[in-house]
């Protein structure tokens, strides 16, 4: 197992991709600091499932907004832990609306959360992560370099994530510490019930990537898992990009109105497969 002896801290690593990141990580062989907000119960849940896959799982509670909270979950893991593999900073935090009506209270609690807290668990365990010639993964999204509506808080944000995971890798290499992030497109989670049309959020991930679908939380797994091996060394300050190839550019039908029109396109372009086909089936 890829991860056997390995121990792994996931933010926000009892829901959504977290949780998948976290299970996929025990799965792969590694105990898992499972760190959260409010929710406990369902941290207790995903406890009991990593522990159900034979793995050791510690639950800490911390508000990343706070930096007191931080300090405390990186010396309880010193103490109580006394080992650190993997950092996967995952939970996050932002309000959608346009940028005129942007409260700084959100702004400055995404830029903390999903970005100062990072920073700070990177000052605070680098001593860990260096005696392990560890990894950092950051969780980013698509709307860092892409523009959404509702999103600029969020996306922003990412954005200074994603520079500083660059920063990280650049700077920390020499002490053997590994940084990239993943940037994700939708993914079906709790979090996008805070668009004020999810739906419309599904409909953009299944009409933009070729792979007809929106995102799940175990479409990012194995990718995290992977960048923590020796085998993905040579990947330093990346972001790598999972979103089933919804960034990729447009299929022109797309924008055809519903009618006529667009079903004798789809139909058209059908043919013209199915006839491409059977010609390069033939011997
Ligand atoms: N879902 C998407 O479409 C999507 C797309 C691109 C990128 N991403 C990124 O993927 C990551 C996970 O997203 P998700 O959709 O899985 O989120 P989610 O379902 O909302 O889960 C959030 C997790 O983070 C924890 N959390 C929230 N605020 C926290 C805080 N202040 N301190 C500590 N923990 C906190 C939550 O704990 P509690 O349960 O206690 O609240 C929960 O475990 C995020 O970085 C997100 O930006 C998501």
């Amino acid at each position: 197992m890829k991860h056997e002896g390995k121990i792994a801290l996931v933010t926000g690593g009892t829901r959504g991709i977290g949780k998948a990141i976290s299970l996929r990580l025990a799965q792969d062989g590694a105990d898992i600091i499972l760190n959260y907000k409010t929710d406990s119960a369902t941290a207790e849940a995903t406890a009991a499932e990593i522990h159900a896959l034979g793995r050791r799982t510690w639950l800490i509670q911390a508000d990343l907004k706070d930096d007191k909270a931080i300090k405390h979950l990186c010396s309880t893991i010193k103490k109580d832990v006394g080992q650190l593999d993997i950092l996967v900073h995952n939970a996050a935090f932002g309000t959608m609306g346009n940028i005129l009506r942007m409260g700084l209270f959100s702004w400055n609690a995404a830029m903390a959360i999903n970005v100062t807290a990072l920073l700070r668990m990177t000052q605070l365990l680098a001593p860990m992560l260096s005696d392990s010639k560890g990894h950092i993964i950051g969780l980013s999204s698509i709307g860092a370099d892409m523009t959404f509506s509702e999103y600029a808080c969020i996306g922003v944000s990412k954005a200074a994530l994603e520079s500083l995971c660059r920063y990280i890798a650049f700077e920390l290499a020499h002490l053997g510490i590994h940084c990239n992030a993943v940037s994700a497109g939708p993914i079906k989670t709790r979090a996008l019930d805070w668009f004020q049309f999810p739906h419309a959020v599904d409909n953009y991930g299944e009409t933009k990537s070729p792979l007809s679908r929106v995102g799940r939380p175990d479409d990012l797994a194995g990718i995290v898992s992977f960048l923590c091996t020796p085998d993905a060394d040579w990947i330093v300050g990346q972001v790598i990009r999972a979103d089933g190839g919804i960034s990729m550019g447009e299929n022109f039908t797309d924008w055809l109105e519903d009618g006529d029109e667009k079903e004798q396109a789809l139909a058209k372009s059908a043919r013209e497969w199915e006839s491409a086909m059977s010609r390069a089936r033939r011997p």
